[in-house]
């Protein structure tokens, strides 16, 4: 008789963004009258920009000749690509990564789903709360995360960090060494970043205490001030401490075209074992590559035309978070974010839970924001609404929420 992996029974409720659909289809179906504006999920609406949208046809139009057919990719990924990231992103920034560092991958979600295999059980890890909710199901699934209490929404095994307003929103090291730290910065769903300097206190703490940091840097593109990291391998030391997660989602459009990648140094290791090659073991026999036609894709977001159309598509989002952060503020609420990332934070008001405020907001303005708890027990009483609608999409939902 076959067992299942029970872990996965210990996951509480849906998915996040599964029990939202959820709730705005019940709304749809009672109300289709209603005009509804999604604020919700962090996924685009711009369309691929012209650079990559040409790269993607003259990928498509060499398929078609035997000559020019690509098929499987390396797996690791094409030269081509992993050189242009290793310059651009990294040479580029003074930071010290080599292409053949680079993991290229169909994008963040699996590699940060992923990258727990290569640790062992017993393992302790830490995260920031609230945060992205893949690092801690994916702990689940593996069986690391202990019992769950249903009261405070937490694992027995999990090292929590909360991130509030009280240390704006910046975690605080912990008072239980973990070996694995994960750290979003800029942070989903927060919005919030923490400077160069802090990011080098999180590097030196790994160092002295033989942990290991996952960097998920998904929202890269959204830095606007000088004194926050692009890459954790600005700060010193992060070469022997820090694995770095990428994605050409948010400052690209690839939600739906699926491109990302992982940086594991070689002077990562756990004894005389480098991560790097457990890494590369594990794609090898796991992971057959990304496209051809996408990662020729990704290499046009590197390109001079490809920079400066993309900069104008992040520059759109981040006037709508101007518009939300403002049209807020005037409405009278206390928010935060919006300034290095796509997301804005805001207070619920009036002492509401973060599910009493979405059904609040859904109902008097048809406007669909993703509840704080979903990320995270810190994350009650605050509620994320992000960027990524269209312009008038999003002056539409301020004026609505303005006048409720
Ligand atoms: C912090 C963070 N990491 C990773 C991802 C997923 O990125 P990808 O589309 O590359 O899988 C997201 C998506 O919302 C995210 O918020």
């Amino acid at each position: 008789m076959f067992k299942i992996n029970d872990n996965y029974l210990k996951l509480p409720g849906s998915y996040l963004f599964s029990t939202i659909a959820k709730k705005v289809n019940e709304y749809t179906a009672a109300n289709p009258d209603k005009d509804i504006i999604r604020l919700g999920i962090g996924d685009v609406t711009q369309p691929l920009a012209p650079a990559i949208i040409e790269a993607l046809h003259g990928a498509v139009d060499e398929m078609a000749h035997a000559e020019t057919f690509h098929g499987y990719a390396p797996d690791l990924g094409y030269e081509f690509l992993r050189s242009a990231i290793a310059k651009n992103d990294y040479a580029d920034r003074g930071a010290d990564i080599a292409a053949d560092e680079i993991f290229v991958s169909d994008g963040a979600k699996c590699d940060s789903g992923n990258i727990q295999e290569i640790f062992a059980q017993d393992n302790k890890i830490a995260v920031c709360d609230p945060v992205y909710p893949v690092y801690v199901d994916t702990n689940v699934m593996a069986g690391r995360t202990g019992t769950y209490d249903p009261k405070t929404e937490t694992w027995s095994d999990v090292i929590y960090m909360p991130c509030t307003a009280d240390n704006d929103f910046a975690p605080d090291f912990p008072d239980e060494v973990p070996d694995i730290i994960y750290l979003c910065f800029p942070n989903n769903p927060t919005g919030s970043t923490i400077t160069k300097d802090q990011l080098q206190g999180w590097v030196d703490y790994a160092n002295k205490n033989g942990a290991v940091i996952i960097y998920d840097a998904a929202y890269e593109a959204y830095i606007s001030e000088d004194n926050v990291a692009h890459t954790i391998y600005e700060c010193e030391g992060a070469r022997t401490c820090a694995i770095e997660l990428k994605s050409f989602s948010k400052n690209a459009g690839f939600t739906g075209v699926r491109l990302g990648y992982a940086v594991v140094p070689k002077d990562l290791k756990c004894g005389d074992v480098r991560l790097h090659d457990l890494w590369a073991r594990r794609h090898g026999t796991k992971y057959n590559g990304a496209p051809y036609i996408v990662q020729r894709a990704g290499e046009a977001v590197y390109s001079d035309a490809g920079k400066e159309q993309l900069k104008k598509q992040v520059g759109y989002y981040m006037n709508n978070a101007k518009v939300i952060f403002e049209g807020l503020k005037d409405a009278g609420y206390t928010v935060s974010g919006g300034v290095n990332a796509p997301y804005i934070w805001l207070k619920t008001p009036d002492q509401m839970t973060s599910w009493e405020f979405f059904d609040y907001l859904l109902e008097n303005a048809n406007v669909v924001g993703t509840p704080g708890s979903g990320f995270g027990p810190s994350g009650e009483g605050y509620f994320r609404l992000t960027a990524f609608g269209s312009y008038e999409n999003t002056v539409a939902a301020m004026e609505r929420i303005k006048n409720m």
